[in-house]
């Protein structure tokens, strides 16, 4: 089956996001959930603030029926994120008890999330943007970095190896090809983890005129030479980085620029060694849907369906990629 995105990207997997009430109600998403993408992430029920609200009480529900639908419908899933400081319960930021307290209140979080979906989450980011942007990209001075120390990423790696040895382990980050020096500290980072760590996420939050593909390549060059996998994780492309609120509508320039954007991203990740791949994950379906307009309030059209579920020119360009 060629006529679709993962029938024709045959040596890795084609991943995008879904949200649980997507997946009980049904409808033209779901359907291009199943004929499109074998690859699936939950695009918020999977993060601490929804898994674990209140201290003692797990909640997997939401994230249980993503999963549900994945399996059901021969889709891997993407576990998406064990720990970020976006997403963090204010009963953690909060915490009352001991430091140790904190790390063992870590621990049974990551081994219970790890055993709840043993055997049905393939892979699980473990950290999640743990670098500041400014100068020298110091780690960022989250609650887990306050009362764990600064090699709190690393003791989280090894909560989740010692609760699930299969399963495949990430750290995902943004601007790894934008940033030389932000991605210097997480490959820094990734060599400090050693055998920890299995694969590095480098979110795809780009834009039609940047980064260049030489800056895109060097996130693909440092994975490889490091013998990991590469997640093109949450691929959007702005099509409107100028922010013009003036604009209504997508035009051909514009869709046309965002076509040679997406090639030219699957281009370079269809070149990687095979070892290496693992899957490319567009960060929603339809442009409407997108993140970028509820989070960032911009007028912008970043994805490969449009708002009628239409397949735009930058679906076209993720197939000319391959
Ligand atoms: C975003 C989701 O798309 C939103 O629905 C949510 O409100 C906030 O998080 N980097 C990440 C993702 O790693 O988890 C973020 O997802 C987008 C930026």
């Amino acid at each position: 089956n060629t006529a679709s995105l993962k029938g024709a990207a045959t040596t890795f997997s084609v991943g995008t996001i879904t949200r649980s009430p997507y997946v009980t109600a049904g409808g033209t998403h779901i359907e291009i959930l199943k004929n499109e993408f074998n690859n699936l992430t939950s695009e918020y029920e999977m993060k601490m603030n929804i898994m674990y609200p209140s201290e003692g009480n797990y909640d997997f529900s939401a994230g249980d029926a993503i999963v549900g639908f994945a399996q059901a419908n021969d889709m891997n899933v993407h576990g998406h994120a064990l720990i970020w400081h976006n997403a963090t319960p204010s009963w953690v930021e909060n915490f009352s008890g001991t430091d140790a307290e904190f790390e063992a209140m870590v621990e049974d979080y990551i081994t219970t999330t790890l055993n709840h979906y043993k055997g049905k989450v393939r892979s699980w980011d473990v950290v999640n943007e743990a670098f500041e942007d400014g100068t020298g990209h110091p780690l960022r001075n989250s609650v887990f970095r306050q009362k764990m120390g600064d090699d709190y990423i690393k003791k989280c790696f090894q909560f989740a190896r010692n609760a699930d040895p299969d399963v495949i382990l990430f750290y995902n980050d943004y601007n790894m090809a934008s940033s030389p020096t932000k991605r210097q500290a997480m490959f820094n980072l990734v060599d400090e983890l050693g055998d920890l760590i299995d694969g590095v996420g480098a979110q795809m939050h780009i834009s039609y005129n940047g980064p260049s593909a030489a800056n895109i390549q060097a996130v693909a060059d440092g994975t490889v030479s490091r013998n990991l996998k590469l997640h093109f994780a949450e691929l959007d492309i702005r099509a409107n980085p100028e922010e013009d609120t003036s604009l209504t509508s997508l035009s051909s320039d514009r869709a046309n620029a965002q076509k040679d954007k997406f090639k030219e991203v699957v281009q370079i990740y269809n070149a990687i060694p095979l070892d290496n791949k693992f899957a490319l994950t567009v960060w929603g379906v339809r442009d409407n849907e997108s993140w970028l307009l509820d989070f960032w309030g911009v007028p912008e059209w970043p994805l490969m369906f449009d708002e009628d579920y239409n397949k735009k020119p930058a679906y076209a360009g993720f197939l000319e990629g391959l």
